[in-house]
């Protein structure tokens, strides 16, 4: 049986070893904060190149400034409306509708920036409503009343319902959930306008992107939602991930479209193969990344599937907008009119649309194609007993000036995984595990022009460096054998050093290998053996059996325990390869070694000379073995 699992194990570890990280890590150098106020969604707001975040909860804004020396916190109360909390409150113990006493509260659940102003807007006891932050104080008029704003088409009145915004150009486009689900433009100079009735039906949204072109007439928007059905059965999959999409310049068109886009498509987005039963249909996250021009847009999702597992899949941009303009329309087999149904156009052609055109567009805004990922597979399936929830991306040059993708994944343990994308394959190449406590990533936000990864629970929030090289830096093959893109091993100065992202670095080169086909021979000598100091001594009875721990540190290598050229198995665990004597391993006496074997990289990682002391039987006895990276016990059991 053990024998079985050992030879089984690597096998089965050359396929695993891509979907579990490889490292677990506890940052050193995070700064962070618990709330005082530990039960609402904490929505955050950081504007790029700053060094503050604002973080909404219920009745009060927070202004979080991150220093070296720590975190200073302002507080913004923003309570609801006397009157109307009143109100809410006597609806409440009469038990009509919301019973939910924290929707007669003020929860924050927008912040964007607009023009020279913030806006924050909260559920407001169900009358929602925004105020304007400028200079980190409310706006207020010339008479000295702040200025507030109501909300009804920005925030929904109740917390079980979401919400999603973003502000393009000083205007503000949001989608609301609901049992009558909706996308529109809602505050800023240009007109109003919003979805039919009929278009979403109950959609949960979970993100918003822009996808500008050479012409900005013809840039679109993007909403990533679920459509929910909520008379699926048990065991059939309630969610429905979807992409909606609309044209930035639509003002919508008199008489059939007046007040309603003109240029709403929707279609079905999938995580998974065409053909293969292993799907995922539960979007939790959406995010969009480009950099070096639109051609080059990446739309990065995860998903969740009803049996607990979660998956990530990427889709190009310029695939998805080509499907949006080719792609058959649902329910439709006559003619297609033109100009064909959802065609961004000029701003001011919009009051020219041929009326069959918008009355195509009334009754069929969705297109007939599934949206599957780039070579239609999921990047990678995590097998881990936690789901991802958010993700963001970051683009990094390695020592030779080639451009990586890496993906920051929040779970919903409150865990970050750090994640290359490289040419042949994809690696988790850390867990992170910056908060105190187990709980859901509330949101995360990466500000490449400073280097930091700004998270949140709904009682913590943190900021991480994303270049952490010390992490991997006792020798060459560690720092290797990281594959984290952002750090390479300096051979003049003998350490893991950070990559310099400047477009001309100077400096020394620096060792690094994202690919996996040419990781031997970068560093000297492929193997470490232990000091012989670190040989451990350990003298016991006969009779006793002991359990010889081996502290795992990578999770990617395969771990063995050797006497004599002799392989002993070990059973594993999260934390270690333990060697354990007994009915099937009979206690035995000399030198036993525990070797890390990880891509043509062998470590000695733990050795221990046992010794059987003749006769004399002990009392129960307790050996305690320091072993540099962990305290671990060694119980002595007696027969
Ligand atoms: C905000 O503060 C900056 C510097 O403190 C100042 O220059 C600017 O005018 C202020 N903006 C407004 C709208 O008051
Ligand atoms: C929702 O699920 C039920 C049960 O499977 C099905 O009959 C119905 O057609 C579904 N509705 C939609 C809009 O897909
Ligand atoms: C997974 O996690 C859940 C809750 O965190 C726990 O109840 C369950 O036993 C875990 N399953 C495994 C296989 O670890
Ligand atoms: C690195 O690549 C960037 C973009 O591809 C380029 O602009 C820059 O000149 C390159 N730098 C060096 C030193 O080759």
């Amino acid at each position: 049986m053990r024998v079985l699992f050992l030879l089984l194990f690597p096998l089965f570890c050359l396929v695993c070893s891509q979907k579990i990280p490889r490292l677990k890590l506890t940052p050193k150098d995070a700064l962070l904060r618990p709330f005082p106020e530990r039960d609402s969604p904490k929505p955050m707001f950081h504007e790029a190149g700053s060094n503050q975040v604002l973080i909404g909860g219920r009745g009060v804004l927070l202004v979080l400034t991150f220093t070296r020396s720590g975190i200073t916190q302002k507080e913004i109360p923003l309570k609801a409306d006397e009157k109307v909390e009143k109100d809410c409150r006597k609806k409440l113990t009469a038990g009509e509708e919301n019973r939910d006493a924290k929707n007669c509260d003020n929860i924050i659940r927008v912040i964007e920036k607009l023009d020279y102003r913030t806006m924050v807007c909260g559920t407001n006891a169900g009358s929602p409503k925004c105020w304007f932050l400028v200079n980190s104080t409310l706006q207020q008029d010339k008479e000295g009343h702040i200025v507030t704003l109501s909300a009804e088409n920005i925030v929904p009145p109740l917390l079980s319902q979401n919400t999603v915004a973003v502000a393009i150009e000083d205007n503000l486009y949001s989608a609301l959930s609901g049992n009558k689900s909706s996308i529109q433009r809602s505050y800023g100079n240009k007109k109003g306008i919003k979805t039919e009735d009929s278009w979403l039906a109950k959609a949960e949204f979970v993100g918003a992107a822009l996808l500008p072109e050479d012409n900005p007439s013809k840039d679109e928007i993007f909403f990533f939602y679920n459509a929910v059905n909520e008379s699926a059965g048990l065991d059939e999959e309630p969610y429905k991930a979807h992409l909606g999409r609309v044209c930035k310049v639509d003002q919508g068109a008199r008489p059939i479209l007046t007040d309603s886009w003109t240029t709403f498509l929707k279609a079905r987005m999938v995580c998974g193969h065409p053909n293969e039963p292993m799907r995922f249909h539960h979007l939790r996250d959406a995010f969009v990344f480009r950099k070096d021009g639109k051609d080059d847009a990446i739309l990065y999702g995860v998903f969740s599937s009803t049996w607990g597992s979660s998956a990530v899949c990427s889709y190009s941009m310029k695939r998805i907008s080509s499907l949006f303009k080719t792609s058959n329309f649902k329910g439709v087999t006559g003619s297609i009119p033109t100009p064909r149904p959802g065609t961004c156009v000029s701003p001011d052609s919009y009051h020219l649309l041929p009326r069959q055109t918008l009355t195509f567009i009334k009754e069929h805004p969705e297109l007939d194609v599934v949206i599957y990922p780039d070579e239609e597979r999921p990047l990678y399936v995590l097998q881990n007993n936690d789901t991802y929830t958010h993700v963001v991306v970051d683009r990094v040059r390695d020592a030779s000036n080639v451009s990586y993708d890496v993906l920051y994944l929040g779970t919903a343990k409150g865990k970050i995984h750090k994640v290359l994308r490289s040419r042949d394959q994809t690696v988790i190449v850390a867990e992170i595990s910056p908060f105190k406590e187990q709980e859901p990533i509330s949101s995360i936000i990466l500000d490449a022009s400073t280097g930091h990864l700004y998270a949140d629970t709904k009682s913590e929030v943190t900021r991480l460096p994303l270049t952490d090289c010390n992490q991997y830096s006792e020798n060459c093959w560690k720092c290797v054998l990281a594959r984290d893109p952002y750090c390479g091993w300096d051979m003049d100065r003998r350490r893991c050093s950070a990559v310099s992202q400047e477009e001309n670095p100077t400096g020394s080169r620096l060792l690094q290998s994202l690919d996996s086909t040419n990781t031997t021979y970068v560093c000297e000598a492929a193997e470490a053996k232990l000091a012989q100091e670190s040989l451990k001594k350990v003298s016991v009875d006969p009779t006793s059996y002991i359990y010889l721990p081996c502290p795992l540190r990578s999770h990617h290598a395969i771990y063995t325990w050797v006497k004599d050229d002799k392989t002993y198995p070990c059973s594993m665990d999260e934390q270690s390869c333990t060697l354990r004597f007994g009915e099937s391993t009979p206690m035995d006496q000399g030198v036993f070694k525990c070797t890390a074997k990880e891509e043509g990289y062998q470590e000695e990682i733990t050795a221990f000379k046992v010794t059987l002391n003749s006769g004399k039987v002990s009392e129960v006895s307790l050996v305690v073995v320091a072993t540099g990276i962990v305290f671990l016990t060694i119980t002595v059991l007696l027969l």
